[in-house]
């Protein structure tokens, strides 16, 4: 019989407990294996952490929120041990062999599939199912979570147009994505923002203010702007894209330190945005600017359809790989099918929305500024 162990890591979309069920069903049902679920990610497989799954455990998780593992954003090869950062990849190997695993399938967004591909350079049997609601992994059309953020996220840009418009506000809504501007973008078109600003278009303060003027001007003295959290205007763009290249050019361990450290503080010195973005508009338009953060709403909750069928789709095709011997792969989405991707394909590789990308023309065609 097989043994395999699972574990979620990273942040936490809807969908998890659809993924866990969907794999763990088919591998038991179907495949007679049997199923460690290791706890909080990847610390979980270190501390040998776990419990088995069986079909109790499994059942009644559908519609549940959040991941009956736990999770964390936990790296293998740097992990805090006793107050000092340490490599623990050997006691992974260790008590993946101790508990005779023949597989282990990691669930997470992009840092996990770099962690996945780090276990499998190891030797061991990986696959990876990719979630996030940032929906920025290569070679996958839809990560899970991302459906349920978005609903929320947009159903959040609606109910700021009333307020918005009642009070003849401008309303900056800032919206997560990481590094990407998939939701933002997706919340904006659905919500019919006004402005749209994504990290994949730096964008100009008087660009954006000279709608908000031009709206004010026909009748229209509110606006309300959707703003990715990693959205810079053009200046901080390029602040940000240099630091990004001293680091990656770094040749040694102490100079990619620095470089990290320094990238880290340009990220920081950015973080208010949504702030400075209301601030700045209210100083230019003259008219009253709040700021809305929408954080971790937009992961918590139950899932919706989409997600739960999505997370049953790779969870459950995720057993057959491992039951064929398929591994090194993150399990993608790509035109509705669960298709194997090799993880060096994905890991490391950002899916950001492409410039020309049919949602841009769209936005673009219903006349919203994406502030350039
Ligand atoms: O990756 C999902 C995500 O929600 C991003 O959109 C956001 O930038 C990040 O996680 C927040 O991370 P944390 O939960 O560690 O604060």
């Amino acid at each position: 019989m097989k043994r395999i162990g699972i574990l979620t890591a990273g942040g936490d979309p809807p969908g998890l407990n659809a993924a866990i069920r969907g794999f763990g069903k088919a591998a038991i049902g179907h495949h007679g294996m049997e199923l460690l679920g290791f706890r909080s990610g990847l610390k979980g497989l270190v501390e040998n952490n776990f419990q088995v799954l069986d079909s109790d455990t499994l059942s009644g998780i559908l519609t549940v929120g959040g991941t009956i593992l736990g999770t964390s954003r936990d790296k293998p090869h740097k992990m805090v041990v006793d107050g000092e950062v340490r490599d623990m990849t050997p006691a992974i190997v260790e008590n993946y062999e101790k508990n005779e695993l023949d597989a282990i399938v990691c669930i997470g967004g992009g840092g996990t599939a770099k962690n996945a591909k780090r276990l499998a350079d190891a030797g061991l049997n990986v696959i990876h199912l990719p979630k996030t609601i940032d929906n920025d992994i290569a070679h996958t059309d839809t990560s899970f979570g991302f459906s349920t953020a978005l609903g929320i996220a947009t159903e959040a840009v609606d109910r700021l147009h009333s307020t918005a418009h009642s009070h003849h506000r401008v309303i900056v809504v800032e919206i997560m994505g990481h590094k990407a501007g998939w939701l933002a973008l997706g919340a904006g078109i659905a919500g019919g923002a006004d402005v749209i600003l994504i990290p994949e278009i730096p964008y100009s303060i008087e660009s954006v203010a000279e709608s908000v003027n031009r709206r004010a001007s026909s009748g229209r003295n509110f606006s309300v702007i959707a703003l990715a959290e990693g959205a810079r205007n053009e200046q901080d763009a390029a602040d940000l894209a240099a630091a990004e290249v001293l680091r990656k050019h770094a040749s040694t361990p102490e100079a990619k330190a620095a470089a990290t450290k320094h990238r880290d503080a340009v990220i920081a010195e950015h973080r208010d945005n949504a702030f400075k973005v209301a601030e700045s508009l209210e100083q230019v338009t003259g008219l009253e600017s709040r700021v809305t953060i929408l954080g971790y709403v937009q992961r918590g909750g139950i899932p919706d359809a989409n997600d739960r069928v999505l997370g049953t789709l790779l969870g459950s095709a995720g057993a057959d790989l491992v039951a064929e011997g398929t591994f090194g792969v993150t399990v993608a989405s790509q035109g509705g099918a669960a298709v194997p991707v090799p993880l060096e394909d994905v890991a490391g590789t950002l899916k950001t929305v492409p410039v020309d990308h049919e949602w841009i023309r769209a936005a673009r065609g219903v006349g919203t500024n994406l502030g350039d």
